[in-house]
């Protein structure tokens, strides 16, 4: 019976086999949260899978001076009760990344995270480039407080001054102190740029925008990671949030029980989810509640291609 096996043993003998991804809902609605098994994929080339879901820490972060921790540690909690994993990072004010390494550093969950991390976007609001050293420092800065050795997965941030850092990036690599490495570009307008680089430069994971909102990188950037075997981890997967403007004074369709969604928030992220080049996302809450319904986005069924042109069709129909 699957609801009596553990967690652990279950996901093992079922790791690669998709059976997460068909367990249908009958058998689902047994299982305690802690026992759902997530649907994770392979970062490409590897045997390392991610879960699917992941969280972005900004919101929950960059009050931590005035809130304390606790916000922070009850959505980590979350996290990885639920068995995820992947959380998203940038340098920030040092008693911010102070306090908030501590907490990424709680025997709860330090060897259960996947975190990724930034370096060559400065503070400067007028001019983001920075030099080569001050990139290091930043580095050098966040695997400080952060503890982590090596480091998961460091980008450089939206690709700023790229033929500057890439090579530090590639020497952190071949030093083994970064596992994987990469850029990111959050703006649909810097696609072609991202699309020029990863020609240029070979990155493990991009991170990329990709929502029904902003559905532009399936045109192109998604089936090229594809092709290339280059990860993707999906940043502001709800358009930062334009997305629930749009669809908010709408009821959800009774179709969407086709695929085990239970929200829109669901819907959208069903939709970016079944893209096969996706590995991973990381959805940006403060609230616990939000953070678990996303989550458990990656169980259950996922959209077929003919159900995703229709989940795409339903949003367009919607009002702007
Ligand atoms: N250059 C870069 O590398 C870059 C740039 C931008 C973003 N990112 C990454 O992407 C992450 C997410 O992007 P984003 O900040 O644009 O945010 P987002 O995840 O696209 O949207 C966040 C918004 O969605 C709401 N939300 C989340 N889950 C919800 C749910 N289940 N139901 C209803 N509302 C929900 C949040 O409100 P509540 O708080 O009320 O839940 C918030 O208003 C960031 O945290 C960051 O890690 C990276």
């Amino acid at each position: 019976m699957i609801n009596k096996q553990s967690r652990r043993s279950f996901l093992k003998t079922t790791a690669g086999l998709g059976m997460a991804a068909s367990l249908p809902m009958p058998v689902m609605s047994q299982m305690s949260d802690t026992a759902i098994p997530l649907i994770k994929r392979a970062i490409p080339g590897t045997t390392e899978m991610l879960p699917l879901v992941g969280f972005g820490s900004s919101a929950a972060v960059m009050p931590i001076m005035q809130t304390g921790p606790d916000v922070v540690s009850e959505l980590l909690e979350v996290m990885v009760n639920l068995g995820a994993s992947v959380i998203d990072t940038a340098p920030r004010p040092l008693d911010i990344d102070t306090a908030f390494g501590k907490v990424l550093q709680d025997s709860r969950w330090k060897d259960k995270l996947f975190v990724t991390s930034k370096m060559g976007r400065g503070d400067d609001r007028n001019n983001r480039s920075i030099t080569k050293q001050q990139a290091i420092a930043q580095i050098n800065q966040t695997r400080r407080l952060f503890n982590r050795h090596p480091a998961d997965l460091i980008f450089n941030d939206s690709m700023l001054d790229l033929d500057i850092h890439w090579p530090t990036l590639m020497d952190l690599k071949d030093k083994g102190d970064a596992r994987y490495i990469g850029y990111t570009m959050s703006n649909t307008s810097g696609h072609e740029d991202m699309i020029a680089n990863m020609k240029k430069y070979q990155p493990d994971i991009i991170a990329v925008n990709y929502s029904l909102v902003e559905p532009d990188a399936e045109q192109r950037i998604l089936p090229m990671a594809r092709d290339m075997g280059i990860g993707v981890i999906i940043i502001t997967p709800f358009g930062g949030g334009d997305f629930f403007k749009r669809v908010n004074n709408h009821p959800l369709p009774d179709w969407v029980a086709d695929f085990d969604c239970t929200s829109w928030a669901q819907f959208n992220l069903k939709y970016v989810i079944s893209e096969p080049a996706v590995t991973s996302i990381v959805t940006e809450t403060t609230k616990a509640h939000h953070f678990k319904e996303n989550i458990l986005t990656a169980t259950g069924r996922l959209p077929d291609a003919q159900t995703r042109r229709r989940i795409k069709a339903h949003f367009d129909s919607l009002a702007a």
